[in-house]
């Protein structure tokens, strides 16, 4: 017997469609029976993952019997010594994406709101229909800039989280390191900023921040960094949060115990130093 229930899904997710991966490169081949494909979509490292990374990967296949790290100690470490912040500033996610939810299930109640220049990364409303959260969407202003002032009026009393992407996905344009601590000093304390940096390695205009600076000031922001795109580790699903540590604290609560697996762990970790370059295979 089968369709024949009353099972009922949660109202919140009743808004919520599947996610819509890009298509894989082996799907097209197959479909098209074409072998070369370049593919843009998921903005891939088409160089590939670093070979010191695929090594440290070799090296822990061994004891892939054991259950990974919780914890995470040696990354964190790694990082926190790269970025000069505590290991106690990080938590280690299964993929960037994760850290939007985890942060979503750490801050959002229902009827909460959460502010999205759009267009944008579609993680982020995904988070808010999740906890059955309002998203209210800012239009970026001309150029596809921030518009500061406007998402400053968007603010309310049930604002939360403004989930800010510099460089933003889909348009490449950034708030400046300025126009950031602006913001930062103007909204109210009770609300996080999500920064999503996850292009930080590809900016090189001069005003350009990766928003670090903000968290070890005290600021109330989260930064989210991963290693899929410019770490060429996309298929292991490993990046990370830097948040003050009290913030840090609240989105542990919500971690599952062994949500980032020990190949990642230690690929992560291996790429994190490698600043070699590599030929593209695209060539
Ligand atoms: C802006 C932005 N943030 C976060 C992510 C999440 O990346 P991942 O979950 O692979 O770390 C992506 C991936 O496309 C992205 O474009």
């Amino acid at each position: 017997m089968s369709g024949n229930n009353e099972v009922r899904a949660r109202k919140a997710i009743q808004n919520i469609s599947p996610y819509t991966p890009g298509k894989p490169i082996w799907e097209l081949q197959s479909e098209l029976g074409i072998s070369r494909i370049i593919k843009l979509a998921s903005n891939e490292n088409p160089l590939g993952p670093s070979p010191k990374a695929l090594e440290a990967i070799m090296c822990s296949l061994p004891d892939i019997h054991r259950y990974p790290d919780s914890s995470t100690t040696n990354l964190r470490q790694a990082i926190a010594e790269k970025l000069d912040m505590k290991p106690q500033q990080l938590i280690i996610s299964n993929g960037g994406d994760e850290l939007i939810t985890l942060v979503s299930e750490a801050f959002l109640e229902p009827g909460d709101e959460i502010i999205v220049p759009a267009p944008s990364f579609s993680e982020y409303e995904f988070g808010a229909l999740l906890m059955g959260a309002n998203v209210v969407n800012v239009p970026l202003g001309e150029s596809y800039t921030f518009d500061i002032d406007a998402i400053v009026n968007a603010v309310t009393e049930r604002t939360k989280l403004l989930c800010i992407c510099s460089s933003n996905n889909p348009t490449g344009t950034y708030l400046s390191q300025s126009v950031l601590h602006h913001l930062l000093d103007v909204l109210p304390k009770h609300i996080l900023v999500l920064f999503d940096a996850a292009y930080s390695q590809y900016a090189t205009a001069a005003d350009y921040t990766n928003g670090l600076e903000f968290v070890r000031a005290g600021y109330p922001i989260v930064v989210l960094q991963t290693f899929s795109k410019i770490y060429g580790l996309a298929g292991l699903r490993v990046g990370y949060g830097a948040a003050p540590e009290s913030i840090i604290q609240q989105i542990l609560k919500v971690k599952e115990p062994f949500n980032v697996n020990a190949l990642a762990q230690a690929a992560a970790s291996a790429a994190l130093h490698d600043t070699g370059t590599y030929a593209c295979l695209y060539k």
